[in-house]
């Protein structure tokens, strides 16, 4: 019997979700390919190439489905491009590779990230990555990329240094410190509170963003909730609300609430903040995840029926067979584009077994 390569796995999925969401699936699919490059053709059956963190059964891609009021959802995919011979320089390497083969086609601004990327460099990268790549798809319009450096590359206790000469180039400075302030709980940097991706789009538009994420650990509703206040025009209530709604109501005590902060030149303070709940810890299987997603989807006015579209395009399993399908969920506040996404699974290695298995009395 012949098995699927991953390129084939994730090929299905993404050319269904592209179908539900009116994309043309041409280019997404090329640019598919060309970040798994060789290792494409690698059959499911043997290992990953790479560990990924991108996905909990390190597949390399994970998908989500951002909902908006502006326009149609728009489709993304994050991905860690795999070296030749993978490992956390060579898919630095990679990614750099990726980019620079794009950066004509697509006409990729990378004046931004050109400044900072030797602040993220080191010889002995720590953590799981160093460089991931985004790709955003959006109804008729050219792709768009982001770049998500891993802040604490250099070791959990330098991060806040890192990120501060980063930003600091970029003109941020002052957001970042009165976000800092305001944000983190007493005591908690490096601690509870982490900053775990600093993200730049290579775009040049009105809309471009540099993004910094701190997940909370141990945190609950009211901490989240208190971290966003800092970003004018948030109402905290409805970031405690969010998160509530879509992690069960308890405090999160496995996989961390994860906050992010939108910043931009001049004002003095973030613009935007989104809010990720990693739903998959907080249900027994995808059948209560997805509930919970289509609940706070609908609430926010976006159609149930995409949603459910979409979960029917990336899952080969019946939801309730397993969790982590619905990897996130978030809330985007403020600029540029407020909504809802939806993280989705490849699961093209692995299926977590659901948590409570109903076993009838004898
Ligand atoms: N898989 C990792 C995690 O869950 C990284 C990741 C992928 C992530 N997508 C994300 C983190 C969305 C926060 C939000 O932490």
């Amino acid at each position: 019997m012949r098995h699927f390569s991953i390129l084939e796995h994730l090929a299905g999925q993404l050319n269904p979700l592209c179908r539900v969401l009116s994309l043309d699936p041409a280019v997404p699919h090329d640019l598919l390919a060309g970040l798994l490059g060789p290792h494409g053709t690698r059959s499911l059956t043997d290992p990953p190439a790479w560990p990924s963190d991108v996905a909990d059964d390190h597949s390399p891609v994970e998908f989500s489905v951002a909902f908006t009021d502006a326009e149609p959802p728009s489709l993304r995919i994050l991905a860690e491009v795999p070296g030749a011979t993978p490992g956390i320089e060579a898919n630095t390497e990679a990614a750099y590779a990726f980019l620079a083969a794009n950066a004509t086609r697509f006409g990729l601004a990378t004046a931004r990230l050109d400044a900072v990327r030797d602040v993220f460099k080191t010889s002995h990268p720590a953590g799981g990555f160093a460089l991931w790549c985004s790709l955003v798809f959006r109804h008729g319009r050219e792709p768009e990329f982001k770049v998500y450096f891993n802040p604490e590359v250099a070791g959990v206790g330098r991060a806040p240094e890192l990120v501060e000469e980063a930003l600091g180039r970029l003109g941020l400075r002052d957001s970042y410190r009165t976000m800092l302030a305001r944000s983190i709980r007493p005591g908690d940097l490096g601690r509870r509170d982490r900053l775990s991706f600093f993200a730049l789009d290579l775009h040049d538009g009105p809309q471009a963003r540099v993004k910094l994420y701190v997940s909370h650990h141990e945190a609950d509703a009211a901490d989240a909730a208190r971290a966003a206040a800092v970003v004018p025009g948030v109402v905290p209530g409805e970031v405690a609300a969010f998160c509530r709604a879509a992690g069960g109501g308890g405090r999160f005590d496995r996989r961390p609430l994860v906050g992010s902060y939108t910043l931009v030149g001049g004002a003095g303070r973030p613009v935007g903040y989104s809010v990720y709940v990693p739903i998959r810890d907080y249900v027994d299987d995808d059948l209560e995840a997805r509930d919970r997603v289509a609940a706070v989807v609908a609430q926010h006015g976006f159609s149930t029926a995409l949603l459910h579209r979409c979960v029917a395009a990336v899952s080969r399993r019946p939801l309730g067979a397993g969790v982590g399908l619905i990897a996130h969920v978030s809330l985007r506040l403020g600029l540029p584009r407020p909504g809802v996404t939806v993280y989705l699974s490849a699961e093209a290695y692995e299926v977590t077994p659901p948590r409570s298995v109903w076993v009838p009395a004898a």
